[in-house]
């Protein structure tokens, strides 16, 4: 117990309610959310923006001293975290389909990761954060004190994500998010460094039927509970 980080790490595929729970628990427990997904999607619209192939680690390993990333906290329970890349707001650039396929594919290399577990873990240096992303409490906090894995249904992930990019003004084909999101949930699970993988030691929810509130609060029980134990 005594060597565990304080840190709340929430794995999953994309659309299972990671960014809201994560954002609504950090809000109730004053800690840090962490918003990994965001790096990745940052790192690689630095390179789609310098029509640099996102699967060119030739190229890209080099070119991340380029960057500056800095994260800001969201100005509203409804809005993402805020994302600077060199001094740009590109939180809103970044939420693209598209992005989320040069995301996925950029988060494959080597030194990308390397690049982004090194500042997530310079982020949550002080504790009290809640990290969400694909390998947070596989590879890049092994020893956070809570752990979690979501995951649903991929045709309600797909509803999900369909009514959050409409919400935002973007116009997509629901048969095409839901493909994108089978082939996320194939290349990001297969690859070989850090796939998305539930840990060990982490606790399954299925969020399919839950609201947002029943996860958060099966979130908050389960800390309890363990807290009571330890
Ligand atoms: O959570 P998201 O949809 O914003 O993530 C975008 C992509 O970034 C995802 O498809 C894979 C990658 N990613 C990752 O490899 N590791 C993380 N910890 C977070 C995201």
């Amino acid at each position: 117990m005594t060597n565990k980080q304080q840190i709340i790490t929430i794995d999953g595929p994309s659309g299972v309610g990671k960014s809201s729970v994560s954002r609504n628990l950090a809000a109730e427990l004053g800690y840090v959310y962490l918003d990994t997904g965001a790096m990745y999607r940052a790192v690689a619209l630095y390179f789609v923006r310098q029509q640099v192939a996102v699967d060119d680690e030739k190229q890209i390993a080099p070119g991340l001293t380029g960057i500056h990333l800095t994260l800001e906290p969201a100005a509203s329970m409804e809005d993402d975290v805020g994302v600077f890349l060199n001094g740009d707001d590109v939180s809103e650039a970044i939420r693209t389909p598209e992005l989320s396929m040069a995301a996925s594919k950029i988060s494959a290399l080597p030194a990308v990761r390397s690049y982004l577990t090194a500042m997530q873990r310079t982020l949550a240096g002080k504790g009290k954060v809640i990290a969400e992303g694909r390998d947070m409490g596989t590879v890049v906090f092994p020893l956070a004190q809570h752990k979690f894995f979501l995951e649903a249904d991929p045709r309600e992930r797909c509803r999900r994500r369909v009514r959050q990019l409409k919400d935002k003004g973007v116009d997509v084909d629901e048969q095409e998010i839901l493909s994108m999101i089978l082939k996320r949930d194939n290349d990001d699970s297969t690859r070989a460094l850090a796939p998305l993988k539930k840990a060990e030691d982490a606790y399954t929810i299925d969020t399919t039927s839950l609201s947002l509130d029943q996860v958060c609060s099966l979130i908050l029980e389960r800390i309890v509970n363990t807290a009571r134990q330890g």
